[in-house]
């Protein structure tokens, strides 16, 4: 029978060296294989008494003799007998996922050796954008444990990027590390922290780009604003905005606006909060919506006040103290000054507001290509307001020409955003589908039935990913599959070195 598929798929069957027709009578068949088999013989006998030159050239001689490698590593010595087992190389395929893997051609920044292939492996993801089948997004996402490599690759696509032209961005940065790359590059670090001098207005309005009308842009900025200022309470709040809040938080960012635009301001987070905690004002400004919004907008107020006072006080509450440069290579916003206390809500508020100001600066759609890294997001996955924010930024940066590189720890972070079937699963669920391209550096054995279950790993690259070391990582693009050692260039280890203090 395996024959006979073998025959209908004649271009993918593997070969078989003697294939004897059905019909030969047995005798015939046993003729055949004796004359074979002195065939083969007298090769062999003709190979084995040739002088060890050609043409005059001495021949090294050969490595191994003609029956193979001695001893009892080498399994001829007719011990080890297996039956036979073919099968069509579809089946090997699926069977050995890596074996007949063919690259994804040479296009894009060299990342390191394919393990498999013994070739290049080089990576591009506007180039693949609808290059290969199902590669539907440029968007990444790279999970494994501490300490195996991820920031390093991360910033080696940072890197040898920008030698293609793509600017980098890293919204946020929570231990500090991409300033030495920022600076090797000739970009920039804004650092936040208390008694720092630098600020940012998560809440400014980018300079309206020249193809999009001035309506158009007013109603995205306003779209923005309420969606940082609706993940910042639901955050502080942890539960879902009830409808009154939502319309009291609308009429307290238009009053604000209004008055800040009679005064050519840009409105501040402060500005909000202070609208949120006047009740008459906001009745009055609700008009025949109100009922009794100001007293519905206390909670949010309460909400809004810990981005004003407190461990964040001054940092994003004040006009921006740098203006974006949308020419500069890189940018980073260093948050590693902020301290860890002992709930890290205060730096994910941070993370999101500077994410907020940076992604609204490039709302450009002619900005060119750029890469958007967030480090350490498995921080903001708790959090399923923030998670709405940055999925809606997701879907706007197809457009936008940029590709987004999210770096976790465990794949079960994105489950931590909630409950099965709950919104923040959801939510978790379609930022993992809109990254085409998956980095799975090692996962802890515990996790590993979670991450095939999300990502459909086969057993063997679940096993695969146990054993990965450092720098090593298993990539899914669109469905197929590499296993890729990432190389570093000896001047890259030096200034991605975050293990100095361990040393
Ligand atoms: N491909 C590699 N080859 C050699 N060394 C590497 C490679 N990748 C990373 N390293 C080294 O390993 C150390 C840890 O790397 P890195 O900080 O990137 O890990 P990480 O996965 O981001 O850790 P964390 O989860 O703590 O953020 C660094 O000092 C780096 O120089
Ligand atoms: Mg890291």
């Amino acid at each position: 029978m395996i024959h006979r598929r073998a025959d209908r798929n004649a271009r993918r069957a593997s070969a078989s060296p003697l294939f004897t027709p059905h019909g030969t009578d047995r005798a015939k068949r046993r003729a055949t294989r004796r004359q074979v088999a002195e065939a083969t013989a007298k090769a062999h006998a003709a190979a084995t008494s040739r002088p060890a030159t050609t043409a005059g050239r001495e021949m090294p001689p050969p490595l191994y003799p003609a029956t193979g490698r001695p001893g009892p590593a080498s399994a001829r010595g007719s011990k080890l007998k297996l039956p036979a087992h073919r099968m069509t190389t579809a089946v090997a395929a699926g069977a050995y996922p890596f074996l007949a893997e063919g690259g994804l051609g040479a296009e894009g920044i060299y990342i390191g050796r394919d393990v498999h292939a013994e070739a290049s492996f080089t990576f591009d993801p506007f180039a693949l954008y609808g290059r290969i089948e199902g590669f539907t997004n440029p968007n990444v996402l790279l999970a494994g444990v501490i300490g195996q490599g991820k920031s390093a690759l991360a910033k080696s696509f940072a890197l040898r990027s920008v030698a293609f032209g793509y600017r980098v961005y890293v919204p946020c940065d929570p231990k500090g590390e991409w300033t030495p790359v920022a600076t090797a590059l000739g970009g920039t670090t804004i650092a936040l922290g208390p008694g720092l001098p630098g600020k940012l207005n998560p809440l400014d309005a980018a300079p309206r780009p020249a193809s999009v009308s001035a309506a158009d842009w007013a109603g995205e900025i306003r779209k923005r604003r309420l969606l940082l200022l609706g993940s910042l309470a639901r955050t502080v709040l942890g539960r879902e905005l009830k409808p009154m809040e939502h319309t009291a938080l609308d009429v307290a960012l238009d009053t604000v606006v209004t008055r800040a635009s009679a005064t050519s301001r840009t409105p501040l987070l402060g500005d909000v909060a202070a609208t949120l905690n006047d009740p008459d004002a906001l009745d009055s400004a609700a008009g025949v919506m109100s009922g009794r919004l100001g007293d519905a907008a206390r909670d949010l107020a309460h909400a809004l006040r810990r981005m004003v006072h407190g461990d964040l006080a001054g940092m994003f509450d004040a006009p921006s103290t740098h203006t974006f440069d949308p020419r500069a290579p890189m940018l980073s916003i260093d948050l590693s000054r902020l301290g860890g206390g002992s709930d890290d809500t205060a730096l994910v508020l941070a993370m999101t507001c500077a994410s907020a100001w940076m992604e609204s600066a490039l709302a450009d759609p002619d900005g060119g290509r750029r890469w958007v890294v967030y480090d350490e997001a498995w921080r903001l996955m708790r959090h399923a307001g923030l998670l709405e924010r940055m999925q809606a930024q997701w879907k706007l940066s197809r457009g936008l020409g940029i590709a987004n590189l999210m770096v976790i720890h465990r794949l079960s972070d994105l489950l931590t955003a909630g409950d099965a079937g709950s919104r923040g699963r959801a939510l978790a669920e379609g930022l993992l589908a809109d990254c085409s391209t998956r980095i799975i550096y090692r996962q802890e054995t515990d996790q590993l039935t979670a991450a095939a279950g999300l990502l459909g790993l086969t057993s063997v690259e679940m096993q695969a990913v146990s054993h990965l070391g450092r720098g090593r990582g298993l990539w899914k693009v669109a469905g197929r599959s590499f296993i890729v050692q990432h190389l570093l260039h000896p001047h890259e280890v030096t200034l991605f070195d975050t293990d100095a203090r361990m040393h």
